[in-house]
């Protein structure tokens, strides 16, 4: 599109009352992601990085949330209407240099990226001042009702609330999906003419409609049907709604894709993670983020993850949770196994029931079978890890590293103290409480001596 420029602004300012939550809106979540996430990845393709994003409400929230967009975003600090976002960022977007400016409200994360292109391409053919999507929904809802002269024509967007069927007669079911492309030079001589005049006291992006058709420009209105993907989210009901869509989605591109789904519906991947064909998913379950998983990897019911990496038949058995951590080949976590972030665990290395393990690595063949809290820790290959092992990694300010050498046999129910060292083919005795470093083939035990003494009644 050379002959074409154009630019994006997001509208993400307002609080999203009808959440009633203390977080901005546009970062409630589908599938583990925010809203914006799916509506960024829509314009992503045709915009690259000219795409502003009007902030407000919880404005630090979004930007931290995402900060490859944070030095584009532009701050609305009283949210007084759409129209008002759009002159907040008026400025910004007539620096930028492009001839339109498509406009997006941020709680409209099914959109697709072919939805922007192919509306872009409308807007490139015919040029018009002011382009915007509708839908014709089965429930009109809330939005925006579209209002059409008998030639078919569009005069304006009258908003549900200001809605009056005596002036405007029984409403089409056309309604405005919060898309738009403007001509910057257009809308220039309009946008500070809006008024705040109307039931709820804000100044209307829509209202631009009414105002450009009256100086005779060019609007055009393209009805894209029936279609949820761009439905804006307003309440927690449509937010399930649109989640279950996209779940649904994905779910059936995975089993397309040969991987094998057990109890599908309740399966919820998320939209970044990777799943390989051979990769075998049992539901309930959660893969959020950006996890992996590869030919062969198991995950049995009731397993949460996020961001894990889970290589070829490597075995997460049910009610673990995962988190940052990598899962290497043949690798067996759980059932109730915890991998916090950092954890890794080499091929074959086993993670048993109850066991906790944050920022460690275990070598190949390690096995940490029960009951255990491994932190700040790197185990060598093919050590064993007895029942109730903990490492006591933190002193109430700072943590420490226990380093144990491969081979090496720690008995149940011991206490590494950090920092410790604990050699190659060292065996700690059961019980032992471990302050000092164990060389390599040592013995270290540690712990009272058993006394037997006959109790004062018993006769002998
Ligand atoms: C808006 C449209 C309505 C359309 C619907 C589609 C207006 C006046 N109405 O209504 O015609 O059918 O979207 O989903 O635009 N925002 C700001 N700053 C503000 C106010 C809002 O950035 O001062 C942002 C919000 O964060 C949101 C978007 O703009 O992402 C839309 O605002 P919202 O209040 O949800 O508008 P609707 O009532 O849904
Ligand atoms: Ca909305």
């Amino acid at each position: 599109m050379e002959d074409f420029s154009a630019c994006a602004l997001v509208l993400a300012g307002g609080k999203g009352t009808r959440m009633h939550s203390d977080m901005p809106k546009v970062l409630k979540t589908l599938l583990g992601e925010p809203m914006l996430h799916y509506v960024y990845k829509a314009l992503e393709p045709s915009f690259a990085d000219r795409i502003f994003t009007i902030v407000g409400f919880g404005a630090e929230h979004v930007t931290k949330a995402f900060p490859d967009y944070s030095e584009r975003c532009i701050l609305q600090k009283e949210q007084l209407g759409t129209g008002h976002a759009l002159q907040t960022a008026w400025q910004s977007i007539k620096d930028s240099g492009c001839e339109y400016c498509f406009v997006i409200n941020g709680d409209t994360p099914l959109v697709n990226q072919k939805s922007v292109i192919d509306f872009l391409e409308a807007v490139r053919e015919d040029r018009a001042d002011l382009s915007f999507i509708t839908i014709t929904p089965e429930e009109p809802n809330q939005f925006g009702r579209v209002i059409r002269n008998k030639a078919g024509q569009v005069t304006a967007i009258v908003e549900a609330k200001d809605y009056d069927e005596s002036v405007y007669g029984p409403a089409s079911g056309e309604v405005n999906a919060g898309i738009y492309c403007l001509k910057v030079s257009a809308v220039d001589s309009l946008l500070f003419s809006l008024t705040n005049e109307n039931r709820s006291g804000e100044y209307y992006i829509t209202d631009l409609v009414d105002l450009a058709v009256e100086r005779d420009m060019n609007v055009t209105a393209v009805n894209c049907g029936n279609s949820i993907d761009l439905m804006g989210i307003n309440n927690p009901l449509e937010l399930a709604k649109a989640e279950s869509a996209l779940r649904e989605r994905i779910v059936a591109e995975l089993l397309e894709q040969g991987v094998v789904i057990h109890n599908y519906e309740n399966v919820v991947v998320g939209p970044r993670a990777e799943v390989a064909p051979g990769a075998e998913i049992s539901g309930p379950c959660q893969i959020f983020g950006k996890s992996i998983l590869q030919t062969g990897a198991i995950v049995e019911a009731n397993v949460c993850m996020r961001d894990a990496n889970i290589s070829q038949n490597a075995t997460i058995r049910s009610f673990s949770h995962l988190e940052s951590c990598e899962v290497g080949p043949e690798c067996s976590v759980g059932p109730y196994g915890r991998l916090r972030p950092g954890a890794v665990m080499e091929r074959g290395a086993k993670v048993g029931n109850f066991v906790e393990v944050k920022k460690s690595r275990l070598g190949p063949e390690v096995k940490a079978s029960h009951l255990t809290y491994l932190g700040d820790s790197e185990i060598g290959a093919g050590t064993n890890i007895g029942a109730g092992t903990i490492t006591c990694n933190y002193d109430g300010k700072n943590k420490y590293k226990t380093v144990i050498g491969e081979g090496a046999f720690i008995g149940s129910n011991t206490a590494l103290v950090a920092p410790v060292e604990i050699g190659a083919n060292a065996l700690i005795g059961a019980g032992s409480t471990i302050t000092k470093k164990v060389k390599d083939g040592e013995l270290a035990i540690s712990r009272s001596k058993q006394v037997n003494i006959r109790r004062r009644n018993e006769k002998s």
